[in-house]
């Protein structure tokens, strides 16, 4: 429960593919209650509707109009984001959305400021850094374990879904690509870890033009790829920290890091971030093994691994406390500085090296923590 003892109601707007993972991940927050879903499938809005017992209504209008709602969570394609989110603040609802912010920097822009005129919260996700391995690595850093930190590296690959995804074109399109679906959960967990980018060089290409599908249940057979699937970049951020990030969907198979922190002390190995758990490793110059860096465990990661899917919820559970007073950790300046890298990354920067032309604050490290 929050400090003051309210609870915020929520309402998902999208109910396909990732929902679950949100109707069911946000049942584990005692001061957050989902009350409404709608979708433009209304089969999808009714089956959520049977299986959460939630209310589906068929419009975000009508999500808006109840009294009971007080953030929008919107888990649309990337390509919808825009118009959605859009849509989304003009209801002056508070609202959390899935990465990538938009399909663009550019569009994310004009988003990010119209919500702040409206006196909205926009939040969004990746919001895995809060977990216990993103708390893990920061305190690491924060505390001089790793020493000055050099250099990172990042590797973004293939998240495999034909395999899984029954219809994972929006994946292939403007919008999805590796550097928009899966990077946001790498450049988030390094922003958390090093602060903002100052400049970004990067160079993509296009793999295969055509992918089949093999998802059980899938609603195709094939999909178009029309973006880059292979990028490779150079990052310099503002705190002199030069990174090398890939991401790509063309590199199935590999025995690459996901996050490594090089320090004029050691070397901190992140896992999958992507998750929210997992081991983070530490090995000083010089000595033989890694060690395991004990936990650190937030209130928000207490119960997070108890599916194959991450159950989803953190970032909108640090909205509803920032509501409160609390500083807001997943807010729409540090999603929009993520996606400019990204937008660069995504894309290549045409040969130069491109400045950024956004910033943001590290988010606060975790307050209430323990050591397991
Ligand atoms: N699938 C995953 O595992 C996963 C994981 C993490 C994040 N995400 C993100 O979650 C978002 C959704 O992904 P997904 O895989 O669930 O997509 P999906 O295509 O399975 O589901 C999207 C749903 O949104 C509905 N929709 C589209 N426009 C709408 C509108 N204007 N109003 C109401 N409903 C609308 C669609 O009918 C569909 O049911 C994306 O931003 C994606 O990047 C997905």
């Amino acid at each position: 429960m929050n400090s003051t003892g309210t609870v915020t109601g929520v309402a998902i707007v999208g109910c396909g593919n990732i929902s679950g993972a949100y109707f069911r991940g946000l049942q584990r927050f005692a001061d957050l209650r989902v009350v409404a879903c709608t979708d433009l499938d209304a089969d999808l809005g009714r089956a959520a509707q049977e299986r959460y017992g939630v209310s589906f209504v068929a419009s975000v209008e009508e999500l808006a109009a109840r009294d009971d709602v007080d953030v929008l969570v919107n888990l649309t394609p990337p390509l919808a984001h825009e118009s959605v989110i859009a849509n989304l603040v003009e209801t002056g609802k508070h609202v959390f959305t899935e990465k990538p912010l938009t399909a663009s920097f550019a569009t994310a822009a004009p988003l990010v400021a119209a919500a702040r005129a409206a006196g909205v919260t926009l939040a969004s996700a990746p919001d895995t850094f809060l977990g216990s391995a993103g708390q893990t690595a920061r305190a690491a850093v924060d505390d001089g374990l790793v020493g000055d930190v050099i250099g990172v590296t990042a590797f973004v690959t293939h998240s495999k879904a034909e395999l899984w995804h029954p219809n994972p074109g929006f994946l292939f399109t403007r919008g999805g690509g590796p550097a928009l679906d899966m990077g946001p959960y790498y450049l988030a967990g390094l922003v958390n870890l090093l602060g903002p980018v100052a400049s970004v060089y990067a160079t993509a290409r296009t793999g295969a033009t055509v992918r089949p599908v093999t998802a059980p249940g899938r609603t195709v057979e094939h999909v178009e790829v029309t973006i880059p699937t292979h990028s490779s970049a150079v990052l310099e951020f503002a705190s002199g920290v030069v990174g090398t990030v890939m991401a790509s969907f063309d590199v199935w198979d590999h025995e690459l890091p996901f996050l490594e922190l090089y320090g004029t002390r050691g070397t901190l190995s992140l896992p999958d971030p992507n998750d929210y758990d997992g081991t983070v490793r530490f090995r000083p110059h010089g000595a033989e093994s890694w060690q395991d860096l004990a936990p650190v465990i937030s209130a928000f990661t207490a119960a997070t691994a108890e599916a194959s899917l991450p159950l989803r919820g953190p970032g909108v559970a640090d909205l509803a406390e920032s509501l409160h007073g609390s500083s807001l950790r997943v807010g729409a300046d540090f999603a929009l500085h993520v996606l400019e890298t990204l937008d660069a990354l995504a894309l290549g920067t045409d040969g130069v090296r491109r400045d950024l032309t956004t910033t943001c604050t590290r988010p606060e490290p975790s307050k209430e923590t323990w050591t397991q």
